[in-house]
């Protein structure tokens, strides 16, 4: 691997989530011996890394973010041996490797947290998590709501509750004590030690509580804390408490005593001015960047979000991350379908109004071909270089995410956006094996959207991806600065400077398209010459 200290400021970096994307042992479930034999394809795509969404131990009650060994892989998706190859492998052909950190919670099943329901009350090993007595015998703590839906405290035999932000099989590690920070810093080293190149790090802003545990005033289940405006949010007493900081200091001196790694947080923290302390020089390399995700396709919202994001990054001496898609929430061509959408980690399912499937795909390129000029490192989610839309019609007895259960099927969940990834059209189960099986069903829209179907095909999606990959290394955007073009920008219509490439989206009726040799263009099937469609946009060499 070349070394580059700087990567992560600019790379691309495609999210695997191993369930869903290449099944090798044809049990229905992805694994790392399937994403082997795909990474040449990942090669073709053009990206500069990969994050792995969890492989480790788990009894998959989260789909693998209820971690019971954080430092072996579940045998569903393989062996440690098999990921050294896979890491050699991707190393070989020039792509790293980042891998999810679970530190907020690990699984009921977890040693540590088995220990502790032995141990009893007042014990060290219950001070590992967060045990409590409750108001009186059968009222929780405090009145801290799941994510999930429900609760956040379960109640054992002995009478005491244990905290879990997330499903029960979930529950949060105390990082007050000392010795939490001494294990994740152990995972770190070991997973650093074997060559990884980074971390993504799970529900960052949520490791710190506030003491005493003290309830809430607003309940929400958002990851924010609040769906009112982020700017007037009260402190939270566990969304982005300011003794998270030193948490993140030390993960950063673990990262620094190796060459070239890096951490990107998921903090769903906001205003931006909040998400940017967390990517101070000492800090995570990156944060993801949601308020970018929840943008709407609007010239003025998209404007603002990226000058708010470059301002507040950029003050800080970071690069922006941009990404539109993940396996959280809808995927971005099916959100764009709609003028509104339901929150995030609601999902769509065959009650919700269906999309309309050519505005999606139709704005979804756009959107991807905007973020990829910008400066800085962009995320993407398998299967969005195939234009892969959102599975919104699966039916309630295959749902998995939790959150379906946890709120009896009121809000319906991710799994629409985690379904086993198409290949080839006229395969079992589209190419992701070759037994047919798979964890959750493949809609049948999903033959048309394979990757064997896009190939050489001139205008697909997957050709645009490639395209728009290959210009941004050769004019390095990545590294560049924006400049907005003043004379391009109007009501319907953004263009931006960026390392002698122009680009150029248009929001409303056909515009003429400004002169220069045509780079890369979403519209490449449409013919009519000199002109940019509505929902379009165009890369122009200055
Ligand atoms: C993060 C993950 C999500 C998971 C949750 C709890 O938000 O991205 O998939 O359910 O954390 O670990």
């Amino acid at each position: 691997m070349q070394k580059d200290a700087n990567w992560w400021r600019h790379a691309v970096i495609y999210q695997i989530y191993p369930r869903s994307f290449a099944d090798g042992n044809g049990d229905g479930m992805g694994d790392l011996p399937g994403v082997l034999s795909r990474l040449d394809s990942l090669k073709e795509l053009g990206i500069d890394a990969i994050w792995f969404s969890p492989f480790f131990r788990s009894p998959q009650k989260d789909a693998g973010y209820d971690v019971s060994d954080y430092k072996d892989i579940d045998p569903l998706f393989g062996t440690l041996a098999d990921f050294d190859e896979v890491l050699a492998k991707a190393h070989s052909l020039g792509i790293r490797i980042i891998i999810d950190l679970v530190p907020n919670h690990s699984s009921d099943q977890h040693p540590l947290f088995q220990a502790a329901l032995k141990a009893g009350k007042g014990s060290p090993e219950r001070d590992m998590y967060h045990f409590r007595d409750g108001k009186d015998a059968n009222t929780p703590p405090n009145n801290w709501p799941s994510v999930f839906g429900g609760n956040a405290w379960t109640q054992i035999e002995d009478g005491q509750w244990y905290l879990h932000i997330f499903d029960s099989s979930q529950p949060d590690f105390n990082w007050d004590n000392p010795k939490v920070t001494e294990f994740f810093h152990d995972v770190l080293r070991f997973w650093f030690d074997r060559g990884v190149d980074g971390f993504r790090v799970d529900v960052a802003h949520s490791l710190i509580k506030a003491p005493g545990l003290p309830d809430i005033e607003e309940i929400s289940t958002s990851m924010t804390g609040s769906d009112s405006d982020p700017q007037e949010e009260k402190p939270h007493p566990y969304w982005g408490q300011e003794g998270v900081h030193d948490v993140i200091r030390g993960f950063r001196r673990v990262a620094n005593e190796y060459e070239d790694r890096a951490m990107c947080a998921e903090a769903w923290v906001l205003p931006l001015s909040k998400m940017a302390k967390w990517v101070r020089p000492d800090e995570y390399h990156q944060t993801f960047n949601f308020g970018y995700l929840s943008a709407p396709w609007k010239q003025a919202e998209l404007r603002k979000v990226i000058d708010d994001s470059l301002r507040e990054f950029g003050g800080v001496g970071a690069p922006s991350t941009w990404v539109l898609s993940n396996h959280d929430v809808i995927r971005h061509v099916t959100r764009m379908a709609y003028d509104e959408v339901p929150k995030q980690g609601d999902g769509i399912g065959p009650d919700y109004p269906q999309p309309d499937e050519a505005r999606g795909q139709r704005v979804g390129r756009a959107a991807t071909a905007f973020m990829l000029a910008l400066p800085g490192s962009s995320y993407l989610y398998q299967g969005e270089e195939l234009g892969l839309p959102e599975h919104t019609t699966l039916e309630a007895k295959y749902r998995e995410d939790p959150t379906f259960f946890r709120t009896n099927g009121e809000r319906v969940g991710r799994d629409g956006c985690r379904v086993p990834i198409p290949w080839e059209a006229d395969a079992p189960a589209f190419g992701f094996n070759s037994t047919g099986k798979s964890w959750l069903p493949q809609p049948e829209n999903y033959r048309r959207y394979a990757r064997s179907e896009q190939e050489g095909v001139a205008g697909s999606t997957l050709e645009l991806y490639r395209k728009l990959l290959k210009v941004r290394k050769q004019f390095n955007l990545g590294m560049g600065d924006l400049k907005w073009v003043e004379d391009l920008c109007d009501e319907t219509t953004l263009a931006f400077d960026n390392s002698g490439v122009r680009v150029v989206a248009n929001f409303g009726s056909p515009i003429a398209l400004p002169a220069g040799e045509l780079l890369v263009t979403t519209q490449h099937d449409l013919t009519i010459e000199g002109v940019l469609e509505h929902d379009q946009v165009a890369w122009i060499r200055l």
